[in-house]
């Protein structure tokens, strides 16, 4: 097969979820439904943050901000699987394919360092509860949410810039309802060494570094409930970091699960099925595991419900 000019590519072609119109149907319904209530909790608790000031701390404007990646996260994503679910062909330009790439990215690593510092937040606040105010003072919270949102911007755009090297072929489907660096890197016929090769590396250390920050914030953090609390205040503490936990798991399992199947030859539908999970279900649920059990929360949604009348 003859290279041709990166240049000349115009389209992708993404992997059709039916061709039953009354699956499309509910389908569409479906994901339009997940859209929306990811939009509407995520937006419910960025709003709820950012009005009530008893919750300007360290611990919920990193939520907050976690809402506002979830936010990106599915924006990327869900609109134009919808479209496609109804569109005849299901196409996207090579623009949008490279831009899907590097906002999911974007939001992707971001997410990850911030479950990062919500977890670090956590181990001082119950590890070292004096020394609390002055390690996560307002100054270096605010440093620690735009530092890994640079670190996550250079590294979405180092990729997309990667891919924009690679020459393409004949061949251009992609294996999955959305853009996704690892496969686009592999419809490649070009040379992708040196692609891999940075994915793996940012992968490991992206990935790995605030893994390894986690497990070992919630260990000291289970061994410190189990030391010092008493049964009564363990149940709080408890249910708060389940919460955390549940949603770092569900994150990196799905995160995990999507770069294991597509190790794995012909399981492209089930690679496919995990990205959803993982670009879909993620950001949807993380506004209730995180608000449902928090007394917090659920008082600044009230305020925020009951102060609607006054704006209108
Ligand atoms: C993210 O965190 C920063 C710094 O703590 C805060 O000022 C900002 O309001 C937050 N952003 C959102 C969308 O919640």
């Amino acid at each position: 097969m003859e290279p041709r000019n990166q240049t000349e590519v115009s389209e992708f072609l993404l992997m059709r979820l039916t061709e039953d119109p009354e699956l499309k149907i509910i389908l569409f319904c479906l994901f339009l439904s997940v859209y929306l209530v990811t939009i509407l909790g995520n937006l419910f608790i960025v709003l709820a943050v950012i009005s009530d000031s008893h919750l300007h701390t360290p611990m919920y404007l990193f939520l907050s901000n976690l809402s506002f990646t979830d936010i990106c996260l599915s924006t990327t994503t869900i609109p134009k699987i919808l479209v496609n679910i109804q569109a005849q062909n299901q196409s996207i330009s090579y623009a949008g394919c490279i831009t899907q790439i590097s906002f999911a990215l974007t939001s992707a690593c971001w997410e990850n360092f911030l479950l990062g510092a919500m977890a670090y937040d956590r181990y001082v606040a119950i590890c070292h509860p004096l020394r609390y105010p002055v390690i996560m003072n307002p100054h270096f919270c605010v440093l620690l949410i735009l530092l890994s949102l640079f670190i996550s911007a250079i590294v979405a755009l180092l990729h997309s810039l990667m891919v924009l090297q690679l020459s393409f072929c004949t061949d251009l489907e992609i294996p999955l309802f959305f853009c996704e660096v690892v496969q686009v890197i592999k419809l490649a016929c070009s040379d992708a060494l040196i692609n891999n090769i940075l994915l793996y590396f940012a992968v490991s250390i992206l990935g790995v570094i605030p893994l390894s920050g986690i497990i070992f914030s919630y260990t000291q953090i289970v061994s410190s409930i189990l030391r010092k609390l008493s049964v009564g205040k363990r149940y709080k503490a408890f249910s708060t970091c389940g919460s955390h936990l549940s949603a770092v798991s569900l994150f990196y399992g799905t995160g995990f699960g999507v770069y294991i199947c597509s190790a794995i030859p012909q399981s492209s539908r089930k690679t496919a099925v995990a990205s959803l999970m993982y670009s879909m279900v993620t950001p949807m649920l993380n506004p209730f595991i995180y608000s449902l059990r928090n007394r917090d929360m659920k008082g600044a949604l009230k305020k925020l419900m009951g102060g609607v009348p006054y704006f209108l």
